[in-house]
């Protein structure tokens, strides 16, 4: 089928769609719905047989929904409508909630449906919920609808208030009270559910040290650290970056924040004390603790196998958490009781390489973007050059730009089927580095490395296997993937089969270099970093601001007009006419 995904952005659920349905031999375009002028010449130069919108946050024009099948994917349980599904859900307490795929009419959100999934609603933040249950649900509605349509089905069951199963109902878009964290009233649950039900945008809203914020990435503290607390709504104690708040019936730490006033730091994600740094001096002494983050990097043993888990927000990693990682990553190469490192990262993003909200309030982005770079090729030269045990990728979850190729650095790579990854930087206006230029050809040619690079479009577990970039793809849950992995990693280093794979490891390492250091591909690649950091010459300053501050393309991106350029060459060259 010719298929045209229509989105608000080509974010993760939009990506999971293009590669599924691109994998399985359908043509694909995609259309970020910026202006009706492109959308309007698109259809006209290449009409679709049907419109899917996996993610758009407005209406489809009624003249298109009437001359085209358009399906859109709705983050609600059956009946459900509004554009605050999941938000609501979230603070409403559902223990349950799903994703329906319906056709667009003239009514928002009523059309006849087609698909629908329910899934356990967990007590975490939306985005979360969002990048694994809400997306796995719409992947699976998405193939009954394309089963169904391929068996001829003309039309969905419309949308029925009087049947018993239908258990939504519509919804105004949540109000920005319901956003507000009361500190008085609201008790560490009703705060939590607000946080979650507000992430990754707009945002919680309130009044930290004197400082208006959006609040982000939360947990609750735990006995110990409640027991130190003061006022409601005061911070008390910190431990690195995290900040925590008194509660009226508990504590929370907050772990980054967003100023909205008018500071130099404002609109961009920060860790809590980072985005406080002067407001926390006025609130000394505070207790300085040591707490475990959710987000922060750790060895796990498991027998001879050292699990490298690194859960960092959004897999961005800071120059600090590239050295902290390198620092585990190499003491665990000098642990003799290991004979291989898996490295897990996290459940959410395997890697989204260098951290851009950082680098974009330094005082000099440019030496903050340089620290950072080298600290992240240190830890990818340090995977690369280690000689005394196997490294393995466990990919659970997506990667980008230097986190993609910073997985490839490992001896082996092992990925969850539904995992998609981006494997480059131009889009960042960045050349790149985690020396891709070494690994990259090495696993699938040059000619694939020069397409995956400049093309800048995102792939899939099984295409990465298909064109070598991954060792292997296990089909399983993401709950039981890292077992798996585990499993295959213990046969690995079996008596029988370890000497086998050293020898394996030693030889690859040995032809991939063609006689040169790996040191000479870093500072190629360093060189051209240099150039993007200090020169700008790829435009990373405007590029990056425009990611960090969350600017909505005012044209299609240029890479997907690249693409949809491409998938017209296509179709005219299989024309009989031709
Ligand atoms: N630095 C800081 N934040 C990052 C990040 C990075 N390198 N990569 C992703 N994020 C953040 C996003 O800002 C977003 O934050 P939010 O929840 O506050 O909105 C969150 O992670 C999820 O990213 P999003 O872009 O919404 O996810 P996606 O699945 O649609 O797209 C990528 C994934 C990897 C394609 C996209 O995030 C991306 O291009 N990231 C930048 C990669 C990069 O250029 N790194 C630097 C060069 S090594």
């Amino acid at each position: 089928m010719k298929i045209l995904l229509l989105c608000s952005a080509f974010n993760g659920l939009s990506q999971r769609f293009f590669v599924e349905l691109t994998d399985a031999g359908h043509q694909v375009a995609v259309i970020v719905f910026v202006n009706n002028e492109d959308l309007e010449q698109r259809l006209k130069d290449d009409p679709p047989d049907i419109i899917i919108a996996p993610f758009l946050k407005r209406a489809i024009p009624d003249h298109i929904w009437q001359q085209f099948k358009c399906f859109i994917v709705h983050p609600g349980i059956v009946g459900d409508r509004g554009p605050s599904s999941l938000d609501w859900a979230i603070i409403e307490g559902w223990n349950e909630w799903g994703v329906t795929l319906l056709e667009a009419n003239a009514e928002m959100d009523a059309g006849d449906i087609w698909a629908t999934r329910t899934f356990p609603l967990l007590p975490m933040a939306k985005s979360q919920i969002y990048r694994h249950f809400v997306t796995d649900a719409a992947v699976a509605c998405l193939w009954e609808l394309i089963d169904k349509l391929h068996n001829g089905q003309q039309k969905g069951k419309p949308l029925d208030y009087a049947n018993a199963s239908t258990r939504g109902r519509e919804r105004k878009p949540l109000p920005a009270t319901a956003r507000t964290l009361d500190w008085n009233t609201d008790n560490t649950t009703t705060l939590l559910r607000k946080i979650w039900a507000s992430d990754s945008l707009p945002g919680a809203s309130t009044v930290l040290a004197g400082v208006p914020v959006r609040v982000f990435n939360v947990w609750q503290a735990d006995a110990d650290v409640t027991k130190l607390r003061g006022r409601s709504g005061d911070i008390f104690a910190r431990s690195g970056d995290a900040v925590c708040v008194a509660t009226v019936d508990g504590a929370l730490w907050i772990g980054h924040l967003r100023r909205t006033d008018e500071h130099a730091k404002a609109h961009v994600k920060l860790p809590a004390a980072v985005a406080l740094a002067e407001a926390l001096p006025a609130l000394e002494p505070l207790a300085t603790l040591h707490v475990t983050h959710p987000d922060s990097a750790w060895l796990e043993r498991r027998d001879r196998i050292g699990i490298l888990h690194f859960p960092l927000l959004n897999g961005a990693f800071t120059t600090h958490d590239s050295l902290a990682l390198c620092k585990l990553f190499k003491q665990a190469t000098q642990d003799e009781q290991l004979d291989a490192i898996v490295l897990a990262g996290g459940n959410d993003f395997w890697s989204n390489g260098i951290e851009l909200n950082s680098i974009h309030v330094a005082d000099n982005p440019a030496e903050e973007g340089w620290a950072s770079i080298n600290a992240i090729d240190d830890l990818a030269e340090a995977i690369l050059t280690c000689q005394n045990k196997l490294v393995i990728s466990a990919v659970n979850a997506n990667a980008g730009a230097g986190g993609a190729m910073l997985m490839l650095a490992a001896d082996r790579v092992i990925m969850r089927s539904g995992v998609v990854i981006n494997p480059h930087y131009k889009t960042m206006g960045l050349f790149g580095s985690e020396l891709w230029t070494l690994t990259l050809p090495w696993r699938v040619g040059t000619e694939t490395a020069l397409a995956l690079t400049e093309d800048c479009m995102p792939v899939s577990a099984s295409k990465a296997a298909s064109i070598g970039l991954v060792d292997g793809v296990i089909d399983t849950s993401r709950s039981a993937f890292l077992e798996t992995v585990i499993a295959q990693v213990s046969e690995m280093i079996s008596p029988a089969q370890l000497p086998t794979n050293q020898q394996e490891k030693y030889l690859n390492r040995h032809g991939m270099r063609h006689e040169r250091a790996s040191a000479e591909y870093r500072q190629n690649e360093l060189k051209k970093m240099h150039a993007n950091f200090f020169a700008d010459d790829m435009h990373f300053s405007a590029r990056r601001k425009a990611f960090v501050m969350k600017h909505p393309p005012c044209k299609l991106p240029d890479h997907l007009q690249r693409y949809n350029l491409i998938c017209s060459a296509e179709v005219l060259a299989e024309c009989e006419c031709q």
